[in-house]
């Protein structure tokens, strides 16, 4: 039966997610911090634990009957990832232990061959630190020159300048979505400015991977980064998808096992695609689960999904904003299921704390993204991110909880 008015059945989809159907507080658990990772569906948790039971072994290199079926398993799930994504090969898919670590991948090895003085790096005033610091480094290392492109007002970016500040920028790295504001980028428009600049992309996909259908080849990037733990998958697995065009012409970052060909006293030479950018033994069952989670969210009706976020996202700002004094950060036409807001006069923290109170689970502080917080004044905001198993009854107590907070405090 469909729920919520979108086609989308939320509450079969529910029923794949035991830490849903808990009390928090003395309050039927709303769980809306989603941003910042996504629970995990039955068939994810059945995965892992299949793979510890009856696979588990190391990859790649041994011949016994164990290591051969964990190996297939492993590179199966790189083979689901790539087809999810729509990359053009498999070598392209780097496993990672998430977008954090893939844009430090990226960082690090332009710092080493790509960037020098007289060289820039173009990101946003909207990034999350893992999309700011890596690039800071890189630049102190290189010599190569940070630059921004602009936030505006309404959480979107100021694209006005965008041709003269890609002059003599070798890499653009922004996010396709904004885990702060929810704003979603034009990417396709900022992949073409850069190409026609001379510049490489990289697209921050962290929050984009679940909330749009992830295209790669439609960007056009020459990387993209992501995180398991966003899209339904366990932590401490991701992904670094790299052309392998840049894949080839860039060194190693992390050297040991895995990586090379040929090791000698003198020196080593590198494994192919992959594997080169892929030292020690990597996270097996973390990959195992991303696939199961990618073939659960892939049988959804993702036309349904997509309708059903933005019933969530309008029903909570409409709610939301006939809270006396309550200010949205971020209204931009185009955005996911994430809204941010502050209350006049009252600590974004302190709000949070009672909205808890009330079984409702969102996120406050700065989101890994103080240059946006400085940018709108305010030491940080309150934030609910939905997913597919939301439903309306969650805004609803959002929405109730909020009021009672805010008048507690006010
Ligand atoms: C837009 C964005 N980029 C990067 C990250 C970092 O992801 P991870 O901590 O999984 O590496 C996040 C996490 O919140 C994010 O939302």
């Amino acid at each position: 039966m469909a729920a919520n008015g979108s086609g989308l059945d939320v509450e079969q989809i529910r029923r794949d997610f035991p830490v849903l159907d808990q009390q928090v507080r003395g309050r039927r658990l709303a769980y809306l911090d989603n941003a910042a990772t996504t629970q995990k569906p039955l068939a994810v948790l059945e995965a892992v634990d299949h793979y510890y039971r009856h696979d588990n072994a190391n990859v790649h290199r041994g011949l016994h009957t164990l290591a051969e079926r964990a190996t297939e398993r492993y590179e199966s799930a790189r083979d689901r990832l790539a087809r999810f994504v729509n990359a053009r090969d498999r070598r392209e898919v780097v496993w990672t232990r998430g977008t954090t670590e893939a844009i430090n991948l990226v960082a690090q090895c332009f710092a080493q061959t790509e960037l020098g003085p007289g060289d820039a790096v173009l990101i946003s005033e909207l990034e999350h630190h893992s999309n700011i610091v890596p690039w800071q480094l890189a630049c102190q290392r290189s010599g190569a020159t940070l630059r921004w492109i602009p936030l505006a007002e309404d959480g979107t970016l100021d694209l006005s300048d965008l041709d003269a500040l890609l002059e003599g920028v070798k890499l653009m790295s922004v996010a396709a979505c904004s885990n702060a504001l929810g704003t979603i980028h034009p990417v396709r428009q900022l992949v073409d400015a850069a190409h026609a600049a001379g510049a490489a992309v990289l697209i921050d996909a962290a929050q984009a991977t679940v909330h749009q259908r992830m295209d790669v080849q439609a960007w056009n990037a020459d990387f993209v980064a992501l995180s398991g733990h966003k899209a339904y998958g366990p932590t401490g697995i991701g992904a670094l998808i790299g052309t392998t065009e840049w894949l080839d012409r860039l060194a190693p970052w992390h050297g040991g096992g895995e990586m090379i060909e040929t090791v000698t006293l003198e020196a080593s030479t590198w494994n192919e695609l992959p594997y080169k950018f892929e030292a020690g033994t990597p996270n097996i069952a973390g990959a195992i689960g991303l696939a199961a989670a990618i073939e659960w969210f892939d049988a959804l009706d993702h036309a349904a999904l997509l309708t059903h976020e933005q019933v969530l996202l309008h029903a909570a700002t409409e709610g939301l904003q006939q809270i006396q004094g309550l200010r949205l950060i971020g209204t931009a036409a185009d955005k996911a299921p994430i809204v941010s807001f502050v209350i006049d006069g009252v600590h974004p923290q302190d709000l949070a704390t009672l909205i808890d109170q009330s079984g409702v689970a969102v996120r406050t502080g700065h989101h890994c993204a103080m240059p946006t917080m400085a940018k709108f004044g305010v030491p940080g905001t309150v934030r609910a991110s939905m997913a597919c198993y939301n439903s309306l009854e969650d805004i609803q107590q959002l929405i109730a909880a909020t009021e009672i907070a805010a008048e507690i405090l006010r």
